[in-house]
C-alpha cells in the first residue's frame, strides 16, 4: 500500500509517494509560502493531490518545522515560521479527504533514517537535523520519543550561552544559534566584519551580503575567516553531541540537513570536540557519529511510513 510523505521546509514543500519498503516511487516540489500558514496548506492538498492522480493512497504524513501537539495535529509554535497554534491536520485532511498525520519534521526525518537509512542497523538513534535551525529526533528501541505534550526532542534550543544569541523561539543563546545555517552565517559575518582581513575570499565571493553558499566555497577556497565559522560550528556541535550523550547514552548519532551537504568541513573536528568533551570518556563506547543516507528525502521517507504506521 502506498502513503504520501510531505515536508515542509521554510522555502520549499517536498513530497513524494512511498511504497512500504520506504522507497519513494514519484515525487515532487514546491515552492512554500512560509510565512501565510494557509496558503502552505493549500500548497500541501495540491501536491497530494498530484502525486495521488490514478494511485490508491492510504494516507498522507506531513513534517513541520515546528512543535507539533501530543495529537499530533496542530503545531502550536514555530521558531522559524510564522505557524501559532495552527490546525494543519484539520485543514489539509479538509482538503484532500485523506487521513492526514502531523509529525514535526526532524522527528520524520529520524524515523526515516533509522528505519530506512543510517540507523538501520541501531536501537538507540539520536538525529540532528542541521538546517535553518537545528531539529532533533530521536528513536529508541524502535519508537519515535515525542514527550508527554509531543514537543520532545527540541534540542535545538538548549540554552547554550547565557547572554547569547537572540532566536527565534525568544530566548537567548540556543544551541541552533551556534550550530545551524544560520549559525554558520553569523560566524562569518562577526569575523568578516572584526577582522575582514581574514575573509578576503569570502567577501571576494559574497558581493556586499554573505550567505551560507558563500562561506562554504570560502571555506573549500581556504579562506580564512570562513574555516573559523565552521571549526567553531565544528566545536558547538560535538560539544552538543557530548551533552546529549550524557542524558540520552545513543549508540548513534546521525547528523543529516541541509548544512550536512559541507560535512567535509567539519564532521572531523566534531568527532573530535566529541570524544573530548563526553563525560566519563576513556570509561564508555563512544557513539557512533554518522551521516544521514537518505539526504534530503529522508523526512518525505519518514513522514509517509509514520502515516503507514498510524
Ligand atoms: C524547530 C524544530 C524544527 C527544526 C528544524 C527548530 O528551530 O524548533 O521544531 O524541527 O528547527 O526545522
Ligand atoms: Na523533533
Ligand atoms: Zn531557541
Amino acid at each position: 500500500m502506498l502513503t504520501i510523505g510531505v515536508d515542509i521546509g521554510g522555502t520549499k514543500v517536498a513530497a513524494g509517494v512511498v511504497d512500504e519498503h520506504g522507497e519513494i516511487v514519484e515525487h515532487t516540489l514546491r515552492p512554500t509560502a512560509a510565512d501565510r500558514p494557509d496558503v502552505v496548506a493549500e500548497t500541501v492538498a495540491d501536491v497530494v493531490r498530484e502525486l495521488s492522480a490514478g494511485k490508491e493512497i492510504e494516507a498522507v504524513g506531513v513534517g513541520a518545522a515546528g512543535f507539533v501537539d501530543e495529537t499530533r495535529s496542530m503545531v502550536r509554535f514555530a521558531p522559524n515560521l510564522a505557524w501559532r497554534e495552527e490546525p494543519l491536520q484539520k485543514k489539509i485532511s479538509g482538503l484532500v479527504g485523506l487521513p492526514v498525520v502531523i509529525e514535526n519534521d526532524a522527528n520524520a526525518m529520524a524515523w526515516g533514517e533509522s528505519r530506512f537509512g543510517a540507523g538501520r542497523d541501531q536501537s538507540h538513534v539520536v538525529c540532528v537535523a542541521l538546517g535553518t535551525g537545528i531539529g532533533g529526533g530521536l528513536v529508541f528501541d524502535g519508537v519515535l520519543y515525542r514527550g508527554r505534550w509531543g514537543m520532545g526532542g527540541e534540542m535545538g534550543h538548549m540554552q547554550v550561552l547565557p547572554g547569547g544569541r537572540p532566536c527565534g523561539c525568544g530566548n537567548v543563546g540556543c544551541w541552533e544559534q551556534y550550530v545551524s545555517g544560520q549559525a554558520l552565517v553569523k560566524n562569518a559575518r562577526e569575523i568578516a566584519e572584526d577582522r575582514p582581513e581574514r575573509a578576503r575570499i569570502l567577501l571576494g565571493l559574497a558581493d556586499g551580503k554573505i550567505e551560507g553558499e558563500e562561506v562554504t566555497e570560502a571555506a573549500r577556497l581556504g579562506d580564512d575567516a570562513s574555516l573559523a565559522a565552521f571549526a567553531s560550528f565544528a566545536d558547538w556541535l560535538g560539544q552538543g553531541l557530548a551533552d546529549l550523550a550524557a542524558v540520552l547514552d545513543p549508540g548513534c548519532f546521525i547528523v543529516g540537513g541541509g548544512v550536512s551537504r559541507a560535512a567535509d568541513l567539519f564532521i572531523d573536528r566534531a568527532r573530535e570536540a566529541f570524544a573530548q568533551r563526553l563525560t566519563g570518556k576513556g570509561h564508555r563506547p563512544l557513539a557512533d557519529i554518522r551521516l544521514a543516507e537518505l539526504g534530503a528525502s529522508a523526512a518525505v521517507v519518514g513522514a509517509a511510513d509514520l502515516a503507514r504506521q498510524r
